[in-house]
Protein backbone atom coordinates (compact mmCIF):
# COMPACT_ATOMS: atom_id res chain seq x y z
CA UNK A 1 0.00 0.00 0.00
CA UNK A 2 1.28 3.51 -0.78
CA UNK A 3 1.60 5.59 2.11
CA UNK A 4 -1.32 8.01 2.09
CA UNK A 5 0.91 11.25 3.27
CA UNK A 6 3.07 10.39 -0.44
CA UNK A 7 -0.79 10.29 -1.96
CA UNK A 8 -1.53 12.88 -5.01
CA UNK A 9 -3.81 15.84 -3.75
CA UNK A 10 -5.99 15.14 -6.88
CA UNK A 11 -7.23 11.97 -9.00
CA UNK A 12 -10.59 11.17 -6.87
CA UNK A 13 -12.91 13.23 -8.85
CA UNK A 14 -13.77 13.09 -12.57
CA UNK A 15 -15.79 14.32 -15.09
CA UNK A 16 -16.73 12.03 -18.22
CA UNK A 17 -18.15 12.13 -21.59
CA UNK A 18 -19.81 9.09 -23.26
CA UNK A 19 -18.75 8.28 -26.10
CA UNK A 20 -22.69 8.49 -27.91
CA UNK A 21 -21.19 10.22 -30.59
CA UNK A 22 -17.52 9.50 -31.02
CA UNK A 23 -15.75 7.63 -34.39
CA UNK A 24 -12.88 8.63 -35.84
CA UNK A 25 -13.76 10.77 -38.65
CA UNK A 26 -10.80 12.89 -39.51
CA UNK A 27 -7.57 13.05 -38.34
CA UNK A 28 -5.68 15.08 -36.52
CA UNK A 29 -3.28 13.10 -34.63
CA UNK A 30 -0.59 10.02 -36.12
CA UNK A 31 -2.46 7.68 -34.14
CA UNK A 32 -5.74 8.61 -35.88
CA UNK A 33 -7.50 5.51 -38.24
CA UNK A 34 -9.78 2.58 -38.06
CA UNK A 35 -13.52 2.07 -37.40
CA UNK A 36 -14.54 2.69 -34.29
CA UNK A 37 -17.12 -0.03 -32.94
CA UNK A 38 -19.63 1.73 -30.90
CA UNK A 39 -20.96 -1.09 -28.65
CA UNK A 40 -17.40 -2.08 -27.52
CA UNK A 41 -17.05 1.88 -27.40
CA UNK A 42 -19.69 2.25 -24.64
CA UNK A 43 -18.62 -0.97 -23.29
CA UNK A 44 -15.10 -0.05 -23.01
CA UNK A 45 -16.19 3.52 -21.29
CA UNK A 46 -18.64 1.70 -19.26
CA UNK A 47 -16.09 -0.50 -17.85
CA UNK A 48 -13.78 3.00 -16.99
CA UNK A 49 -16.69 4.40 -15.72
CA UNK A 50 -16.64 1.33 -12.76
CA UNK A 51 -13.57 1.07 -12.98
CA UNK A 52 -12.70 4.50 -11.17
CA UNK A 53 -16.01 4.04 -9.30
CA UNK A 54 -14.69 0.75 -7.58
CA UNK A 55 -10.83 2.43 -6.95
CA UNK A 56 -13.33 4.71 -4.58
CA UNK A 57 -12.84 7.30 -7.22
CA UNK A 58 -16.34 9.49 -8.41
CA UNK A 59 -17.31 10.42 -11.98
CA UNK A 60 -20.04 12.72 -13.29
CA UNK A 61 -21.30 12.38 -16.68
CA UNK A 62 -21.69 15.26 -19.40
CA UNK A 63 -23.87 14.47 -21.78
CA UNK A 64 -22.42 14.02 -25.35
CA UNK A 65 -22.71 16.18 -28.45
CA UNK A 66 -23.73 14.95 -32.12
CA UNK A 67 -21.14 16.28 -34.45
CA UNK A 68 -18.09 16.18 -32.23
CA UNK A 69 -16.72 13.02 -31.94
CA UNK A 70 -13.71 13.99 -29.58
CA UNK A 71 -15.62 15.41 -27.08
CA UNK A 72 -15.34 11.79 -25.44
CA UNK A 73 -11.89 13.02 -24.11
CA UNK A 74 -12.97 15.21 -21.40
CA UNK A 75 -9.58 16.02 -20.62
CA UNK A 76 -8.69 18.43 -23.36
CA UNK A 77 -11.45 21.20 -22.49
CA UNK A 78 -10.04 22.92 -19.63
CA UNK A 79 -8.60 22.68 -16.32
CA UNK A 80 -9.67 22.87 -13.20
CA UNK A 81 -8.24 25.26 -10.12
CA UNK A 82 -10.69 24.34 -7.18
CA UNK A 83 -14.05 26.49 -8.33
CA UNK A 84 -12.93 27.45 -11.19
CA UNK A 85 -12.76 26.16 -14.52
CA UNK A 86 -10.31 27.35 -17.21
CA UNK A 87 -11.89 26.71 -20.15
CA UNK A 88 -9.47 25.47 -23.10
CA UNK A 89 -8.69 26.49 -26.34
CA UNK A 90 -8.23 24.07 -29.20
CA UNK A 91 -6.26 23.90 -31.84
CA UNK A 92 -8.26 22.15 -34.68
CA UNK A 93 -11.36 23.65 -35.63
CA UNK A 94 -12.66 20.08 -35.29
CA UNK A 95 -12.75 20.43 -31.81
CA UNK A 96 -13.22 23.89 -30.66
CA UNK A 97 -16.77 23.74 -30.12
CA UNK A 98 -16.18 21.07 -27.31
CA UNK A 99 -15.15 23.72 -25.06
CA UNK A 100 -18.29 25.73 -24.92
CA UNK A 101 -20.34 22.94 -24.47
CA UNK A 102 -18.04 21.94 -21.26
CA UNK A 103 -18.12 25.42 -19.93
CA UNK A 104 -21.59 25.30 -19.83
CA UNK A 105 -21.26 21.70 -17.74
CA UNK A 106 -19.14 23.80 -15.37
CA UNK A 107 -21.41 26.88 -14.72
CA UNK A 108 -24.32 24.42 -14.20
CA UNK A 109 -22.02 22.43 -11.72
CA UNK A 110 -21.05 25.40 -9.87
CA UNK A 111 -17.90 26.21 -11.16
CA UNK A 112 -16.72 30.00 -12.32
CA UNK A 113 -15.64 29.97 -15.75
CA UNK A 114 -12.26 31.72 -16.98
CA UNK A 115 -10.87 32.47 -20.36
CA UNK A 116 -7.91 32.52 -22.08
CA UNK A 117 -6.23 35.56 -23.25
CA UNK A 118 -6.32 36.18 -27.26
CA UNK A 119 -4.49 33.55 -29.21
CA UNK A 120 -3.55 31.55 -26.73
CA UNK A 121 -3.99 27.56 -27.23
CA UNK A 122 -4.61 25.22 -24.21
CA UNK A 123 -5.90 21.70 -25.19
CA UNK A 124 -6.82 21.30 -20.78
CA UNK A 125 -5.43 19.35 -18.62
CA UNK A 126 -4.41 17.07 -21.94
CA UNK A 127 -1.46 20.02 -22.18
CA UNK A 128 -0.88 20.84 -18.51
CA UNK A 129 -0.42 18.38 -16.15
CA UNK A 130 0.45 19.21 -12.24
CA UNK A 131 3.23 18.26 -11.04
CA UNK A 132 4.71 18.33 -7.29
CA UNK A 133 4.09 22.30 -7.10
CA UNK A 134 4.73 23.20 -11.09
CA UNK A 135 2.97 22.49 -14.14
CA UNK A 136 4.28 20.57 -16.94
CA UNK A 137 3.02 22.66 -19.75
CA UNK A 138 3.01 21.77 -23.74
CA UNK A 139 3.55 23.56 -26.58
CA UNK A 140 4.48 23.21 -30.55
CA UNK A 141 2.26 20.39 -31.23
CA UNK A 142 -1.03 22.07 -29.54
CA UNK A 143 -0.78 24.53 -27.01
CA UNK A 144 1.10 27.14 -27.52
CA UNK A 145 3.36 29.54 -25.41
CA UNK A 146 0.63 32.61 -24.84
CA UNK A 147 -1.64 29.92 -22.55
CA UNK A 148 1.76 29.56 -20.65
CA UNK A 149 1.67 32.88 -19.56
CA UNK A 150 -2.23 32.94 -18.72
CA UNK A 151 -1.77 29.75 -16.63
CA UNK A 152 0.75 31.22 -14.78
CA UNK A 153 -1.13 34.04 -14.21
CA UNK A 154 -4.35 32.16 -13.25
CA UNK A 155 -2.77 29.52 -10.86
CA UNK A 156 0.15 31.42 -9.36
CA UNK A 157 2.14 28.11 -10.87
CA UNK A 158 5.58 27.56 -11.92
CA UNK A 159 5.26 26.49 -15.13
CA UNK A 160 7.87 23.94 -17.02
CA UNK A 161 6.91 24.60 -20.65
CA UNK A 162 7.84 21.15 -22.64
CA UNK A 163 7.86 21.55 -26.28
CA UNK A 164 6.67 18.74 -28.21
CA UNK A 165 7.88 18.73 -31.57
CA UNK A 166 7.45 14.88 -32.35
CA UNK A 167 3.51 14.71 -33.31
CA UNK A 168 3.11 11.18 -31.99
CA UNK A 169 3.30 12.83 -28.75
CA UNK A 170 1.07 15.78 -29.34
CA UNK A 171 0.05 16.02 -25.76
CA UNK A 172 2.01 15.92 -22.77
CA UNK A 173 -0.58 13.65 -21.03
CA UNK A 174 0.81 10.83 -23.26
CA UNK A 175 4.15 11.46 -21.57
CA UNK A 176 3.89 12.18 -17.99
CA UNK A 177 1.88 10.50 -15.27
CA UNK A 178 2.31 12.05 -11.67
CA UNK A 179 2.00 9.27 -9.17
CA UNK A 180 2.77 9.97 -5.71
CA UNK A 181 4.40 12.88 -4.33
CA UNK A 182 7.93 11.51 -5.17
CA UNK A 183 6.91 9.46 -8.52
CA UNK A 184 5.62 9.82 -12.00
CA UNK A 185 6.45 8.22 -15.09
CA UNK A 186 7.63 10.01 -18.15
CA UNK A 187 9.13 9.81 -21.22
CA UNK A 188 11.38 12.46 -21.54
CA UNK A 189 12.48 11.53 -25.23
CA UNK A 190 9.50 13.63 -26.41
CA UNK A 191 10.33 16.98 -24.90
CA UNK A 192 12.90 19.44 -25.82
CA UNK A 193 16.10 18.63 -23.85
CA UNK A 194 15.74 22.16 -21.38
CA UNK A 195 12.18 20.72 -20.89
CA UNK A 196 13.38 17.38 -20.23
CA UNK A 197 15.83 18.22 -18.01
CA UNK A 198 13.68 20.35 -15.98
CA UNK A 199 10.64 17.96 -15.61
CA UNK A 200 13.49 15.14 -14.25
CA UNK A 201 14.74 17.52 -11.99
CA UNK A 202 11.42 17.96 -10.20
CA UNK A 203 10.78 13.42 -10.00
CA UNK A 204 12.71 12.25 -6.99
CA UNK A 205 12.23 9.07 -8.34
CA UNK A 206 10.89 8.89 -11.84
CA UNK A 207 10.08 5.72 -13.74
CA UNK A 208 11.48 6.34 -17.50
CA UNK A 209 9.84 4.72 -20.01
CA UNK A 210 11.12 3.34 -23.75
CA UNK A 211 9.64 4.88 -26.35
CA UNK A 212 8.13 1.26 -27.06
CA UNK A 213 6.39 1.46 -23.55
CA UNK A 214 5.53 4.75 -24.15
CA UNK A 215 3.70 4.20 -27.41
CA UNK A 216 1.27 1.29 -25.64
CA UNK A 217 0.11 5.03 -24.08
CA UNK A 218 1.01 3.23 -20.24
CA UNK A 219 1.62 7.11 -19.76
CA UNK A 220 -2.20 7.72 -20.01
CA UNK A 221 -2.85 6.61 -17.14
CA UNK A 222 -5.02 7.95 -13.92
CA UNK A 223 -4.59 7.57 -10.18
CA UNK A 224 -7.52 7.18 -8.11
CA UNK A 225 -5.30 6.78 -4.41
CA UNK A 226 -3.22 4.17 -4.87
CA UNK A 227 -5.10 2.26 -7.83
CA UNK A 228 -3.00 3.14 -11.17
CA UNK A 229 -6.07 2.71 -13.85
CA UNK A 230 -3.80 2.29 -17.06
CA UNK A 231 -4.30 1.11 -20.78
CA UNK A 232 -1.31 -0.96 -20.89
CA UNK A 233 1.25 -1.79 -18.50
CA UNK A 234 4.64 -2.89 -20.17
CA UNK A 235 5.57 -6.16 -18.12
CA UNK A 236 8.85 -3.88 -16.47
CA UNK A 237 6.54 -0.90 -15.52
CA UNK A 238 4.07 -2.57 -14.11
CA UNK A 239 6.29 -5.17 -11.56
CA UNK A 240 8.12 -1.42 -11.07
CA UNK A 241 4.70 0.15 -9.99
CA UNK A 242 3.35 -3.11 -7.89
CA UNK A 243 7.01 -2.25 -5.96
CA UNK A 244 6.22 0.51 -5.07
CA UNK A 245 3.19 -0.54 -4.09
CA UNK A 246 0.61 0.54 -6.10
CA UNK A 247 -2.35 -1.33 -7.99
CA UNK A 248 -2.16 -1.72 -11.59
CA UNK A 249 -5.51 -2.30 -13.01
CA UNK A 250 -5.36 -2.37 -17.13
CA UNK A 251 -8.67 -1.40 -18.92
CA UNK A 252 -9.22 -2.10 -22.27
CA UNK A 253 -9.40 1.29 -24.59
CA UNK A 254 -8.69 0.02 -28.04
CA UNK A 255 -11.23 1.91 -29.33
CA UNK A 256 -10.12 4.86 -28.28
CA UNK A 257 -6.97 3.93 -29.38
CA UNK A 258 -7.92 4.77 -32.25
CA UNK A 259 -8.67 8.06 -32.16
CA UNK A 260 -5.06 8.52 -30.67
CA UNK A 261 -6.20 8.54 -27.28
CA UNK A 262 -6.64 6.89 -23.98
CA UNK A 263 -7.32 6.72 -20.06
CA UNK A 264 -6.31 10.27 -19.15
CA UNK A 265 -7.87 11.56 -22.02
CA UNK A 266 -11.27 10.56 -21.52
CA UNK A 267 -11.33 11.52 -17.92
CA UNK A 268 -11.03 15.22 -16.91
CA UNK A 269 -10.04 15.70 -13.36
CA UNK A 270 -12.17 17.83 -11.23
CA UNK A 271 -10.53 17.78 -8.01
CA UNK A 272 -6.85 19.68 -8.87
CA UNK A 273 -6.39 22.97 -6.75
CA UNK A 274 -3.98 24.88 -8.43
CA UNK A 275 -3.41 27.65 -7.10
CA UNK A 276 -2.58 28.32 -3.31
CA UNK A 277 -5.52 28.94 -0.99
CA UNK A 278 -4.64 31.70 1.47
CA UNK A 279 -5.12 30.10 4.69
CA UNK A 280 -7.31 31.64 7.12
CA UNK A 281 -5.51 33.38 10.35
CA UNK A 282 -7.53 33.45 13.30
N1 LIG B 1 -8.46 12.64 -31.40
C1 LIG B 1 -8.14 13.44 -30.27
C2 LIG B 1 -7.21 14.56 -30.68
O1 LIG B 1 -6.33 14.32 -31.48
C3 LIG B 1 -7.59 12.61 -29.17
C4 LIG B 1 -7.31 13.38 -27.91
C5 LIG B 1 -6.68 12.55 -26.85
N2 LIG B 1 -6.45 13.34 -25.69
C6 LIG B 1 -5.32 13.41 -24.96
N3 LIG B 1 -5.35 14.13 -23.90
N4 LIG B 1 -4.20 12.87 -25.32
O2 LIG B 1 -7.31 15.68 -30.25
Amino acid sequence: MVQETRALGWGRRYMMCPPDHFQVAYAINPWMGGTVDPDRAMAEWQDLVDTIRSAGGEVEVNPAQPGLPDMVFSANAGVVDGTTFIAGRMRHAERVEEVGHVSNWAIHNGFDVQALSDGALLEGLGDAMPLADAMVVGYGARSNEIAHADLHRLTGREIIPVHLADLRWYHVDLTLCPLDDQRAMVFPDAYDAVGAARVLDRIPEPLVLTEDEASTFAANSIVVGSTVIMPAAPLRVGRQLEAWGFDVVVVEVGEFAKAGGAVRCLTLPLDTQLSVVPSTIE
